[in-house]
This record gives structure tokens, sequence and C-alpha cells, in this order.
């Protein structure tokens, strides 16, 4: 029996030595000293024996027990500290790590470029109005000069609602920002310094011309308004928002809410309003010295009479430029198609 007892413990201390895992340990254990394990067995046994015998192989068998049990301890805590060693190794976490950053929009191209504008007149005291995008013929055209029916009005392709007609006519799209004027002036209130900045519609689409854009639509009323200040104020504007090298030119035109009209030209940024390039031939980017910009003019009387105004002794002038156009003659951006503006494309979008 003794040697029995020799060989089981032979065999459970490789037993113990070669488990891997906790596991394994615990398995070797059950096998051994478990209810039903060997080394159980034969303490069992003993019992049995006559009472000397039983005494020296008892206290042997329990020796074996203690020592497999020390044992069975000591490699439990090693396999335990390996394992929290390899979680360590692995699964660590570095909480100073940095954060995975949700991607972040920007405000749309023209939306920008809308608030620079409104910004840069706000600094010369012009104040940002708002009015009806979908308005009467009355402010749209009649009030400014354009009885019906006169051909200037083509120019502007026009929506029309369908929507019941008032005194002030059939509703529609606006299609210039010009229909803020007459309204603006209703108010009463002198100095007029406005800045209307909003949505136009025209019946047109292609590579250059998409059918809802931007305008901005400056209106400056007072005693003793000259052109001398139109002058002032574009050139301020044209130098705050290109960059101060630019200069701007006014060239004769028609229209029938101002008198005089211009268009308004700003110096090319390239070659500085020359006209030429570093080879002496015409320049790449306009040609002629210039790029053109809007329309402007000194209000015209009859405008100002529709706003209940009286000519004599107010005078004003009043300019209006597409947001969109003034926006990439800034950028240098040339689109082979405006519409992309609209598309939506963020490959597109993201670059501004
Ligand atoms: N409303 C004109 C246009 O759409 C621009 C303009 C505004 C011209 C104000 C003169 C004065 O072309």
């Amino acid at each position: 029996m003794t040697e029995k007892l020799e060989e089981i413990r032979k065999r459970a201390e490789i037993a113990i030595r070669e488990a891997k895992t906790l596991q394994d340990l615990d398995d070797v254990e059950i096998c051994y000293l478990g209810r039903k394990g060997e080394l159980t067995g034969m303490l069992r046994q003993l019992s049995s024996l006559p009472d000397e015998e039983k005494k020296s192989l008892g206290s042997k068998a329990n020796d074996i027990k203690g020592e497999l049990e020390r044992m069975l301890l000591a490699v439990r805590r090693q396999l335990l500290e390996n394992r929290l060693t390899e979680i360590g190794r692995t699964e660590r976490v570095d909480v100073t790590e940095p954060g995975r950053r949700p991607p972040e929009g920007h405000l749309h191209l023209v939306t920008q470029a809308i608030r620079e504008v409104t910004e840069i007149f706000s600094r010369i005291g012009f104040v940002r109005t708002r009015y009806p995008e979908v308005d009467w013929d009355w402010y749209a055209f009649e009030s400014l000069n354009m009885p019906k029916d006169h051909p200037a009005r083509d120019e502007w392709e026009t929506f029309f609602m369908d929507a019941p007609e008032s005194k002030k006519g059939k509703m529609v799209l606006t299609p210039h920002t010009s229909n803020a004027q007459v309204r603006e002036l209703e108010r009463g209130q002198f100095p007029v310094r406005m800045i209307n900045i909003a949505k136009c519609y025209r019946r047109q689409i292609d590579v250059t011309h998409v059918p809802m854009f931007h305008q901005f639509e400056g209106l400056y009323v007072d005693t003793h308004v000259s052109i001398t200040h139109l002058r002032g104020v574009l050139d301020y504007f044209a130098k705050e928002f290109f960059g101060p090298d630019r200069a701007i030119r006014l060239r004769p035109f028609h229209f029938r809410f101002t008198e005089p009209s211009f268009e308004i030209d700003v110096s090319c940024a390239v070659c500085k309003g020359t006209g030429e390039g570093p080879d002496r031939q015409k320049c790449r980017v306009c040609k002629r010295g210039w790029l053109e910009l809007g329309g402007a003019g000194m209000v015209h009387p009859n405008v100002l009479k529709a706003g209940n105004v009286d000519p004599k002794k107010y005078s004003g002038f009043a300019f209006g430029w597409g947001v969109e156009r003034t926006a990439l003659m800034k950028s240098g951006t040339k689109l082979d198609d405006i519409r992309v503006l609209y598309k939506n494309d963020l490959r597109f979008l993201k670059q501004f």
C-alpha cells in the first residue's frame, strides 16, 4: 500500500506541474483529491486496516494530501498571475488616448458668403433685413418703375404664382432682391441703410444659371446722397471682401429703377486691372482687367414716390449683386457647371 501511495503522489505531482490552465488544475484536483479521487479512495480504504498499519499509513497518506494541496495552491497562484498579466497586456485601456471625433460639418459656401457680406456692411451701419421671397408684382416690378407689359420685365424671367390677384397684382417668386426697396421705404425711417439678402428665382437653368440663387441688395436713402457715396461704399466692400489691392469701377448701364444706372466691375486679382498677363498677352482670367459684379445706381424718383418718399428732399443709391457669383470670384473657383453648388456633393462642398 505504501508503494501505491507513492505511485499516486508521483503521478499527481507530474499532473500538477504540467497543468497549463486553471481548468487543467481543477481537473487534476478532482481526479486525486475530489470526493471520488484516487487519494481520497485510498484514505477511505485505510479504515479497514489493523490499527498499527492504519496509523503509519494514515499519517503518510495525510502528508501526501497536505503536500499536494500546497502544490496545487502554489501553481494555482502562478497560473492566475500569468492570466492577469496576459489580460493586462492584451486588453489594456489607455485612458489618455484622445477620443474618436464624430464627423463635423461646416457651413455651405453660400451661407459663409452671406454671413461675411452681412458683417462687412454692418460695420458701416447697414442693417440686414428680411423681406418676402414670394411677393406681389407691385414690389417686384411695378413700384420699381416697370409698368405692366413693360419690355424691361423680360430680363427677369419670372415665375408667377398660381394665387389670387390683389390690388398689388399677381404673386411672384422674387426674381431679384429689389422688391425690398419699396418695402423698406414704406417704413418711413431715415436714413435708410438696408442690406437685404434673399433667395431669387428665375426661369433659367444651364451650366451658368440655377433657377434659385441669392442676391444681396443695398439701399441707402437720406438727404444729399450722391454717386460719390455709392462709389465709396462699393469700394469699401470690394476691399473688405476681396482684398485691399482691389478696386471697383462703374460702367454706364440701364435699369428702370435707377437713374443713372451702372454695372459694377471689380479689378482682376491676377493682372491688377491691367488686362495683361506676365507674357504681355491678355490676362487669362479676365481678358480685360475687370470682372463684372452686378448692378447699381441712384434710386429713380419714381421709386422714391412709390415708397411715399419725397424725391425733392431725399435721394439714395441701390445696388444688387449675386451672392454665388461674388463668393466664387473671391475663392477664385472656376466652376464648369454652377449647379454643383446645390447638388450636395460632399467631395465638392468639403473644399470650402
Ligand atoms: N435688381 C437688379 C438685378 O437683378 C440689380 C440692381 C439692384 C440694379 C439695385 C440696380 C440697383 O439685376
